[in-house]
């Protein structure tokens, strides 16, 4: 019987060459993208900027309404097509001012691959799934241990991460590019009786799958998770999920997780996704870097 952990967890993600939180505070965060350094909207940053002045290439400025519009301005040139960056030994990507204020990948996710890794580290035939991989650094991140799913509706971030992975050279990793609506696969793999060693899905608040299916979190949630539940067993190693921006307790996801997961062993376990910024250099010494928030999880994970 699986066991959910009450104390949430906290997993942190530290700056690398790809990516720095630079500053944050005033609904605001300053960040870098390699080289190049961005203004972005951050309503949990509500303390003050630490940094005098923010020396930013690009800010995004939010339209009127809450979940869209807005563009990017510019202070000083930013390649249009992109600048390639990485994670880890292998994965590469491009980075991109895109119209929806992202940066072309989800930085801190990063903590997420790691702990991927981990609970597949003896694996080289394992069989994994990513749900709303966007442009599959995840993907990548699981390629090392087997065959992974690459499931997105969006056909322009399925072309992305495979243009992503071409650049990285994992062509020959055996990865399927799927552009498909989340809910619909994963329904039809239980149908057929298919099994996976491990799950990540990372599902947006709303989205529209390829024939417009809408995908609305709080109601498609726990379908989704339970049709995720049914292609894992014993020998399974972990399921992870991500939720951002709604108004939801990491706790919420474990319970959902804990009814779920009941007939199977392992660890249940919940908490925050977070990024560490920068630690501030005074005269005075060194100011440790505040945790900004990004997203909430809950995982099952079943060591062997
Ligand atoms: C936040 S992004 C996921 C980021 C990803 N986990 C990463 O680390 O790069 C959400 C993704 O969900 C996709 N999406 C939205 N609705 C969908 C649906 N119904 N089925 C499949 N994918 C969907 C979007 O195209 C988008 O790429």
């Amino acid at each position: 019987m699986a066991e959910l952990v009450r104390e949430p967890v906290l997993m942190v993600g530290e700056g690398w060459d790809a990516y720095r939180l630079l500053d944050s505070g005033h609904g605001r965060k300053f960040e870098a993208y390699g080289p190049y350094r961005f203004i972005r909207p951050e309503p949990q940053a509500m303390w003050s900027p630490r940094l005098e002045s923010w020396d930013a290439h690009g800010e995004f400025v939010p339209g009127s309404d809450e979940d869209g519009g807005g563009r990017w301005q510019y202070a000083k040139s930013v390649p249009d097509d992109g600048w390639e960056l990485g994670w880890g030994a292998e994965a590469r990507f491009t980075a991109q001012c895109t119209p929806f204020r992202h940066l072309g990948f989800f930085p801190d996710m990063a903590p997420v691959w790691e702990w991927m890794g981990a609970q597949l580290a003896d694996a080289t035939d394992a069989e994994t799934m990513n749900l709303f991989g966007y442009t599959g650094v995840g993907t990548q991140a699981l390629s090392r241990f087997g065959r992974v799913t690459h499931v997105d509706a969006s056909k322009k971030s399925v072309a992305q991460a495979r243009a992503n992975a071409t650049l990285a050279g994992l062509d020959d990793r055996p990865i399927r590019w799927l552009v498909e609506d989340a809910m619909k696969y994963t329904a039809r793999e239980v149908r057929r009786g298919r099994r996976y060693d491990g799950i990540i899905l990372d599902p947006p608040k709303f989205g529209r799958g390829p024939d417009g299916e809408v995908w609305r979190l709080e109601e498609g949630l726990p379908g989704l998770v339970s049709d995720c539940r049914q292609l894992l067993d014993d020998n399974s190693r972990f399921l992870f999920l991500t939720v951002y921006a709604v108004r939801m307790s990491s706790l919420a996801l474990g319970g959902l997780l804990e009814e779920v997961f009941a007939g199977l062993p392992g660890t249940i376990e919940h908490g925050d996704l977070a990024v560490e910024e920068d630690a501030l250099r005074q005269p005075q010494g060194e100011r440790a870097g505040r945790l900004l928030p990004t997203a909430i999880f809950a995982r099952w994970s079943n060591p062997r």
